[in-house]
């Protein structure tokens, strides 16, 4: 049922050196090339009681003994507890800036960074309905998955000086989701203080994949799949409430943030809508890099060959929109000519299938949001990944992959075993290597006499960003009127009509 943390078996007497004392306990960490791991630190507990396992966390176990260093089986079938952990990845130094990465299930491999003088914290957080059920109904408040990495950057701020870190240097970053909950953070002033600049990649909390206007009719569906009983939603295994969450087949993740319902005793992280409080001014403004990859849609290329997408769109178009925007009937005919005129107009071809996606799904939200956040005064490092390199989703046969899908450039900060890349890879690893490592330790990508490309803060009135290829160039904003059609869309059908709901 629980998939259970797994015990390394690879104690030795010469890692004996490196126990480190936190107030929980002792932690035994695993020798690797040129740094320390420690994994699978609980930060958080489960509360008890009807309802525990979806609020906020309770408080850290303790233990007796030398704990033993753990690879956590996170995902959102697992126990909580699984994900209730973070693993440290400490170099030698002393009073060392800190990379907290938010990790969800995936695995990263911190290596790379580890080995610039950065003390990276893996941070795992609950995922799917165990993080993000959220019910005015079952008087589940919701966002639960924010509160434990909230907790975990408590955890940070109080144990990292154990690991040689320093508490008063930590940057917070995530890509897709994990930027999503990095961003929710910065608009709540309970994280104040705990966190110095943050990393967006390639998400933010304005996509509606990342949050649900509807969040309460998603937990009514998923009651019904227990026959309504709030006791079964209660005591439902992990692995039974996720199986019945993918069975609803509900657009995006089954469950993503939400305004939180106001519960007796529970802090609330996010009172109003994300785009609400962006609007209006963040809350924690810090130095921020953000930003996104020219060619986001190409991870859906199979699935969009498969759904013969480019066939369907020769009789009706209208399937392509996104269903949040389907919903306004009245008006999506007139959204779905204008998204025709602007990607399809004599071009019903994946290409253009790719660049809606992109756009449609990242880009859009991405540069709305980026351009809030660069109106309070901290820089905001505006960036577009486009380098086509052998890292990150494969090439599709049949389809040309030009520029950076999602997530391709994970593959060159947390390549396996830190690995350094060849040829132009090698160039476009270096580069984003140095620029995120002189924003963790300086809290700026292109310090002053580093010899480097000048990365200038985005100005909101002429957006630029730089171009991280082979090499390194600052550009305007390539998408503008793209961008400027979304924000015309989402203002008038989208985000406008919510604000009246709530
Ligand atoms: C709900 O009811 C149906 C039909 O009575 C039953 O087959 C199913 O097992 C019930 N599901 C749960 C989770 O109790
Ligand atoms: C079709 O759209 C793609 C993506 O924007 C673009 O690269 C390509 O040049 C366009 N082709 C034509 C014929 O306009």
């Amino acid at each position: 049922m629980h998939v259970m943390c797994l015990v390394l078996l690879y104690w030795t007497e010469a890692s004996l050196q490196n126990i480190v004392s936190t107030a929980q306990g002792q932690i035994q960490g695993v020798t690797r090339d040129g740094y320390v791991s420690y994994t699978g630190i609980p930060y958080a507990s489960v509360k008890e009681g009807a309802g525990g396992r979806f609020k906020r966390g309770g408080i850290a176990p303790v233990w007796a003994h030398v704990r033993q260093p753990h690879e956590c089986q996170c995902s959102a079938r697992a126990a909580a507890e699984e994900c209730l952990q973070l693993d440290v990845h400490a170099p030698p130094g002393a009073a060392q800036p800190v990379l907290a990465w938010l990790a969800g299930a995936g695995p990263y491999d911190a290596a790379r960074l580890a080995r610039e003088g950065i003390i990276v914290v893996i941070v795992r957080h609950r995922l799917g309905p165990q993080g993000f059920l959220c019910s005015s109904e079952d008087h589940i408040p919701g966002n639960a998955g924010v509160k434990d990495v909230l907790l975990a950057l408590r955890w940070i701020r109080d144990n990292i000086v154990a690991f040689n870190g320093n508490a008063n240097n930590v940057v917070l970053g995530g890509q897709g989701f994990g930027a999503a909950i990095a961003e929710a953070l910065t608009l709540t002033p309970t994280a104040q203080g705990l966190f110095h600049g943050v990393i967006l990649q390639s998400g933010t909390v304005l996509a509606p994949w990342a949050f649900n206007f509807d969040a309460d009719d998603r937990a009514k569906l998923l009651r019904m799949k227990f026959n309504g009983s709030k006791e079964i939603l209660t005591r439902a295994t992990a692995e039974d409430l996720n199986t019945k969450a993918d069975q609803l087949a509900l657009p995006y993740l089954p469950f993503g943030m939400c305004v939180e319902n106001s519960i007796k005793n529970e802090e609330r992280l996010i009172p109003r809508s994300p785009y609400e409080i962006l609007s209006k001014g963040v809350e924690i403004a810090v130095p921020m890099i953000m930003g996104f990859n020219n060619n986001e849609g190409y991870i859906f290329v199979s699935t969009l060959k498969e759904a013969r997408v480019t066939r369907r769109m020769t009789k009706d178009m209208s399937f392509l929109l996104p269903v949040e925007l389907q919903s306004n009937k009245r008006n999506a005919p007139k959204m779905m000519r204008e998204v025709d005129e602007m990607y399809f107009a004599n071009n019903k071809t994946m290409a253009a299938v790719l660049a809606y996606h992109r756009d449609a799904y990242f880009l859009s939200h991405i540069h709305r949001s980026v351009m809030f956040h660069a109106s309070a005064p901290p820089p905001v490092y505006y960036y577009q990944f486009s380098h086509a390199g052998s890292g990150g989703v494969e090439e599709e046969p049949g389809m040309a992959k030009r520029g950076a899908a999602h997530s391709d450039e994970l593959a060159y900060l947390f390549p396996s075993k830190g690995r350094d890349m060849e040829g132009d890879d090698g160039v476009v690893q270096g580069h984003i290597v140095r620029l995120w490592t002189n924003f963790i330790k300086k809290l700026n990508p292109t310090p002053p006499n580093a010899g480097n490309t000048l990365w200038s803060p985005l100005n909101p009135h002429d957006p630029k960003v730089l171009d991280i290829g082979v090499e390194l160039a600052m550009v305007d904003f390539p998408y503008r009127k793209e961008a400027q059609m979304w924000e015309d869309i989402y203002e008038k059908y989208y985000f406008d009509r919510r604000e009246r709901r709530y």
